[in-house]
């Protein structure tokens, strides 16, 4: 169903025009400071709308990351975790995830199911429903209250290079790239999209440490290591625990290889600019895949900032990158 959003920038014009406003990494559209975190001025309504009428139930999944944490390789996880067995029954269906991009599996609340015009009727999803947000936890609170979410991070370097590579690619034609100075002096003071990143990260972490039955938290480089390990902890988090049987035939290593970057990323769907979600060509969502590209990126001085903030922000609550 195409989603009628032309009502939805009326209402929330007034607003727009009353907040804080910063330039925008993506060419001309600024981000807008809601609530203390920042937004392009398209996803506005949809955080608004899944704040207000969004209700998780006990059966409910929520997958949620800031922009280029990993959002693309935890929606394969989650579904396959969710699913699996599905199609290994001998009926020849193909799993889904090999034709479509894992985007098209697990939809956002904000960017996709409360974005459009009208509050979605989602009580028709059969459980468990599986969703995905960029949304901070502080905003989510009330509505995480009886569901399992899982949070994946990734260390500040990583998630900024990301980021920058991505919303170059999404500038329009003839649109000038912004610096990588300017965005990450821009990201270092907290101005990115659904950031600032300190806060994101922070505040799961707190909440997780506060509600661990309620809410995971993963890092993108502990997964890129022990992918088995992490892939059991998040199954029996869920409460689809891996059983000893499934390990014996080799079930986890199966699906750590299904959603690895190498295989993902050289599915002929996810190397077409002709499929799209959100707009963008599923091909941009994958790069490289790696822990510590920044490198080749960001001086030895951006470096030595990011993480002097990231001592000062993450250290008192035992939290390193
Ligand atoms: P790089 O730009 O560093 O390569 P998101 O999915 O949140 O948009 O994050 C995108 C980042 O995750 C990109 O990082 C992308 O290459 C990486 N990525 C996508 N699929 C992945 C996978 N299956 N395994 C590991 N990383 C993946």
């Amino acid at each position: 169903v195409p989603c009628d959003k032309s009502e939805l920038r009326e209402e929330c014009e007034k607003l727009l025009q009353s907040l804080p406003k910063a330039q925008g990494w993506v060419g001309s559209p600024p981000l807008y400071k809601y609530e203390g975190n920042w937004y392009y001025s398209a996803t506005l309504q949809g955080v608004i709308s899944s704040q207000k009428h969004f209700q998780s139930q006990h059966t409910d999944i929520i997958l949620a990351t800031i922009p280029k944490s990993g959002t693309t390789w935890l929606k394969a996880i989650g579904y396959s975790i969710v699913n699996r067995g599905r199609n290994a029954d001998g009926t020849g269906d193909i799993n889904p995830l090999l034709t479509n991009n894992p985007h098209n599996m697990v939809p956002f609340l904000e960017i996709n199911l409360y974005a459009c015009k009208g509050v979605p009727d989602l009580s028709r999803m059969p459980p468990p429903r599986l969703f995905a947000t960029h949304l901070p936890v502080s905003k989510m609170s009330a509505q995480y209250a009886c569901c399992k979410v899982v949070y994946l991070s990734r260390n500040p370097r990583d998630t900024f290079t990301s980021d920058w590579n991505f919303t170059n690619k999404l500038r329009a034609v003839g649109e000038e790239a912004i610096s990588i100075e300017e965005a990450f002096d821009m990201f270092c003071n907290g101005i990115s999209a659904f950031g600032p990143y300190w806060d994101h990260v922070l505040e799961y972490w707190k909440a997780s440490s506060e509600r661990p039955g309620n809410i995971m938290f993963l890092k993108y480089e502990d997964l890129k290591n022990q992918p088995h390990h992490h892939f059991k902890k998040m199954a029996e988090f869920l409460g689809y625990p891996f059983s000893k049987e499934e390990e014996a035939k080799g079930v986890v290593d199966e699906m750590v290889k299904l959603c690895s970057f190498d295989h993902l990323s050289n599915l002929q769907v996810n190397q077409s600019m002709n499929g799209k979600i959100n707009g963008v060509p599923n091909s941009i969502f994958f790069r490289r895949g790696n822990v510590g590209d920044s490198k080749n990126f960001l001086s030895s001085g951006m470096i030595d900032r990011l993480d002097r903030i990231v001592k000062d922000q993450f250290s008192p609550f035992g939290l390193e990158f």
